[in-house]
């Protein structure tokens, strides 16, 4: 059975949790493959809101399982929170929420490094979620981290210990910041106990086994394709690869077993955090999409950048991941504007491109715009694409001409049932 992977072709936080949360039921097994509590993933359903960070968006649905995969590090102070949440809403979640143990730690020495490295850039800082995600990447691959299995070997404080010990001497590159390093590790090592509660399983066995089996696997991406640490707006990007590619060392399966590649896009398009976005708006424009797209992070509450949808960063990112289908969220947050925009196309060294620049960062990139009428009617009445009013479907339609990828799914609002499938009839 083919591994079907949902994850974010923009910035982040496209309505993956949403979308997860929606389609799960057609799976055995939801899979985080990358990240940590860096994420923020939205649910809504029967008047009930949850945020998700570090356990995959499939636990909701009462016959999943839910595993957290190798390629994502994990926060016990964070993770401690969710599965409060969870025992609080009266989920039954421990026979369904298994972690590998080949998964990162974030201890809280990789917090302040995060949060030191962010102070001393100043200006220049990436706008990390000061989750700690670099520093626990950094650890990974130099060969110095600590993994979920190694909590439960005896030599563990003696590891920890030696980890937190090279931190404080990393530290001293920095100039100081306010951390209380006491009163966090106290926590973190009583959180320790919520996550020694789970189910540890070596996860490059439990999934093959699985897929073996006949299970249907849902790999969850967080992020988005355009923070990737290769192909994104590098520096300013997260340290894990986010797209498709990813879930194979994520979760230790083969590119075989990958089958649908479901990318996500809102209808416009919003960043958080620092580093270029070519359509980005601004004045009253970006207040409108913000204040209406409700676009301030799930994890942190900062406001979002919003800016119009970018055709060539969708191809680009479609590209990288082998999109086979397109969900378009949000398209209602655009129900009142008189004229829509999409870029087409960039204008760079006197040129008009598809391609991205090597340095987005530095290269003056102009976006060349193609307008669109607004429908400037609600969708809240509408469950069936050919309901929706004509210039929506036009907006669609011209998306996918451009995208050359079919949308299956446009949603209409941030509740599970708020989506529209699209038949593939229709299409043509
Ligand atoms: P994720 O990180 O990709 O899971 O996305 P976030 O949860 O960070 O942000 C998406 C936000 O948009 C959340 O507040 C969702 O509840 C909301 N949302 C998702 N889909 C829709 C939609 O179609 N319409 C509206 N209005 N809100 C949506
Ligand atoms: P979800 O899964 C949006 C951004 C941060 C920052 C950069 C690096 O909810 O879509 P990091 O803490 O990873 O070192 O920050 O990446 N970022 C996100 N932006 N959604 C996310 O996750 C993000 N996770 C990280 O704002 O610019
Ligand atoms: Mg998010």
């Amino acid at each position: 059975m083919a591994v079907d992977v949902i994850l974010g072709l923009q910035w982040g936080d496209e309505g993956k949790g949403k979308i997860v949360d929606y389609l799960a039921t057609k799976y055995d097994i939801v899979a985080r493959f990358q990240g940590g509590p860096n994420a923020g993933h939205t649910l809504k359903f029967d008047g009930k809101k949850f945020v998700l960070h570090t356990i995959p968006s499939g636990i909701f649905r009462k016959e999943l399982l839910n595993f957290i995969g190798n390629g994502v590090v994990i926060d016990p102070i964070t993770l401690k929170k969710e599965i409060q949440n969870l025992e609080d809403a009266e989920v039954d979640y421990k026979d369904r929420l298994f972690v590998a143990r080949k998964a990162h730690l974030i201890l809280p020495t990789h917090r302040y490094l995060d949060a030191a490295s962010e102070a001393a850039k100043g200006k220049a800082k990436i706008g990390s979620t000061l989750k700690g995600i670099g520093p626990t990447y950094m650890d990974k691959t130099g060969r110095n981290g600590l993994r979920v299995g190694d909590i439960t070997l005896p030599d563990f404080m003696v590891k920890y210990n030696a980890l937190k010990a090279k931190h404080l001497e990393l530290l001293k590159i920095y100039p100081s910041i306010d951390f209380d390093l006491a009163a966090e590790e106290k926590k973190w090592h009583e959180c320790l106990e919520s996550l020694r509660s789970l189910q540890h399983v070596d996860g490059e066995y439990f999934i093959n086994q699985a897929i073996k089996d006949g299970k249907k696997v849902l790999a969850e991406g967080a992020q988005g394709s355009m923070l990737d640490i290769d192909f994104g707006t590098y520096p300013f990007v997260t340290s894990s690869n986010t797209i498709s590619a990813g879930v194979c060392n994520g979760l230790g399966i083969a590119p075989k077993n990958i089958g649908e590649v479901i990318g996500i896009t809102k209808a416009y398009c919003t960043r958080v955090g620092s580093g270029p976005f070519p359509t980005e708006l601004e004045g009253d424009l970006e207040e409108y999409l913000r204040q209406e797209g409700g676009e301030f992070g799930a994890t942190t509450g900062r406001p979002r950048r919003c800016g119009w949808i970018d055709l060539p960063q969708l191809k680009y990112t479609i590209m990288l991941n082998g999109v086979t289908q397109l969900v378009v969220t949000k398209i209602d947050i655009l129900n009142n504007f008189e004229h829509i925009e999409a870029a087409t196309h960039y204008q760079y060294d006197g040129k008009e491109q598809d391609q991205l620049p090597f340095d987005m960062n530095t290269t003056q990139i102009m976006p060349v715009y193609k307008k669109y009428k607004g429908w400037q009617k609600s969708l809240e009445a509408v469950t069936d694409y050919g309901e929706l009013p004509i210039e929506a479907k036009a907006y669609i339609q011209s998306l996918e001409e451009y995208l050359e990828v079919p949308i299956t799914m446009v949603s209409t609002g941030p509740e599970r049932k708020k989506l529209i499938l699209r038949d593939v009839n229709e299409m043509a």
